[in-house]
């Protein structure tokens, strides 16, 4: 797989995925998408890899969507880079296995949106968020009027997509926009050990919560419930869930040695 701006590396049981386009601040532009298009697909199948780490290179995360490419655009050409930034976002969503996002610098635009499509997101005391959409007379177009209510709320949600203001690291934990802060330095190295401690444990069950949570998020209480009691029946299928009881029976762990069966 040639890639030109992004770098994907497995480390054990984990994938690191950088986006590298340093020079335009990570900037998304309809190739780096359909890279990480074809970077999930690439961890979807590659059955060693149990957890992602999501970063950027250099000062910047990701600096939202390429404003030179998309500046010469008409409304098609626009409605289509929304389409795939929605596609590729999504199916990041959905990928089956958790995706951490290690913000260590701008997370802005289509950066915050890209960020809003993991599981969970820790950033450097440096990173800066921020949806400037409107400060260049756009919308927020790879999720962000959807997603960020979603996980901040309403109110708090209009105002950083209405202002287009930038707010730090601190604020975002404030608002629960990212999960945890942590100094530059030990960033990717948190990053990874969440990733480790999760890839240890039973792989389809963590693969079972993740769509459980997400799935239940978006419909009603008693359809969620339903869904979760499938799930969670699903789970006694597995050799995983026989050996991982059974060691526990015997005062032993199965931690960090799941089968993924
Ligand atoms: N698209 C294209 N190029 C970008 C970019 C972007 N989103 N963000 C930064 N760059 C480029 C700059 O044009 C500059 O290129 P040159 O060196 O060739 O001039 C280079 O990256 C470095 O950027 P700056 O010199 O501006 O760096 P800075 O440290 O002074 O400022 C910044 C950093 C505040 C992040 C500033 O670059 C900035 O405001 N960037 C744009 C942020 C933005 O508006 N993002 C939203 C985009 S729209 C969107 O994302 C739509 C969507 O929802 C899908």
């Amino acid at each position: 797989m040639e890639l030109k701006n992004i770098i994907l590396e497995k480390e054990g049981k984990i994938a690191l995925v950088t986006i590298n386009r340093p020079a335009a601040l990570n900037a998304l532009n309809t190739e780096t998408l359909s890279e990480i298009d074809l970077v999930i697909d690439e961890i979807e199948k590659d059955s060693e890899i149990l957890a992602v780490v999501l970063t950027g290179a250099g000062k910047s995360f990701v600096a939202g969507a390429d404003i030179s490419e998309m500046s010469d655009k008409n409304v098609i050409e626009g409605r289509k880079f929304g389409i795939l930034g929605n596609k590729v976002f999504r199916k990041l969503e959905n990928l089956e296995k958790p995706v951490i996002a290690a913000l260590n610098g701008f997370t802005l635009g289509g950066g915050n949106e890209l960020a809003l499509s993991t599981d969970i997101r820790i950033a450097s005391t440096k990173a800066k968020f921020g949806q400037p959409e409107v400060t260049l007379g756009i919308t927020p177009g790879f999720g962000g009027t959807q997603r960020l209510a979603r996980v901040i709320g309403v109110g708090a949600a209009k105002e950083l997509i209405y202002t287009g203001k930038m707010i730090n690291a601190e604020e975002a934990f404030r608002l629960g926009l990212v999960d945890k802060v942590v100094e530059p330095e030990a960033l990717l190295d948190e990053a990874k050990a969440l990733a480790n401690t999760i890839a240890n444990n039973a792989p389809i069950a963590v693969k079972l919560c993740k769509v459980a949570i997400n799935k239940g998020l978006q419909t009603d209480i008693d359809t969620a419930l339903s869904f979760e009691s499938e799930v969670f029946g699903a789970c006694f299928s597995t050799e995983d869930q026989k050996e991982g009881m059974g060691a526990f029976l015997n005062k032993q762990s199965l931690v960090g040695k799941f089968k993924n069966k």
